[in-house]
């Protein structure tokens, strides 16, 4: 279900190998989101997370609202940070924002809801 409900994924490869992805997920209208964004040991610091990144964005700018601005959002591993400011993307906290926020929901089958990380 989540794959299906993806917005758009982007595949390198290497011949016919796959060596990175990175998937968006989002509203389609205002927000957008990065997850599962991957370029395998062997192929990293070579380029192809460049790659992946620009394609998506390319993607967003394509088929965004004409004059709209969207926002793009990640959770980073502590390993990318500096890739993703390579790429342009804003820390949060910051001075007019607070940082971003996470919870795990998970499925009770007496009706409440449990938080869980
Ligand atoms: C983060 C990741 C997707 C980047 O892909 P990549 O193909 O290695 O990145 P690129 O080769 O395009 O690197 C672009 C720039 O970012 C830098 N960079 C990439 N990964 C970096 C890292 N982990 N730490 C610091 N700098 C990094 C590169 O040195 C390069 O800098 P330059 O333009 O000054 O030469 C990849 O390293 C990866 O899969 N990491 C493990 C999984 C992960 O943390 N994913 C992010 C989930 S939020």
């Amino acid at each position: 279900m989540a794959l299906s409900n993806t917005i758009a994924t982007f595949t390198a490869y290497d011949k016919k190998q796959p060596i990175g992805m990175v998937r968006l997920i989002g509203d389609g209208g205002m927000s957008f989101y990065i997850k599962d964004f991957v370029v395998i040991p062997t192929y990293q610091a070579m380029g192809v997370g460049t790659l992946l990144i620009e394609c998506l964005e390319k993607y967003i700018r394509d088929n965004i609202k004409h004059d709209w601005a969207v926002s793009l959002e990640l959770i980073s591993t502590k390993e990318a940070l500096l890739f993703y400011k390579k790429k342009g993307f804003e820390e949060r906290p910051c001075e007019w924002d607070g940082p971003g926020m996470f919870k795990m929901i998970r499925y009770n089958q007496e009706g409440g809801l449990l938080n869980d990380r």
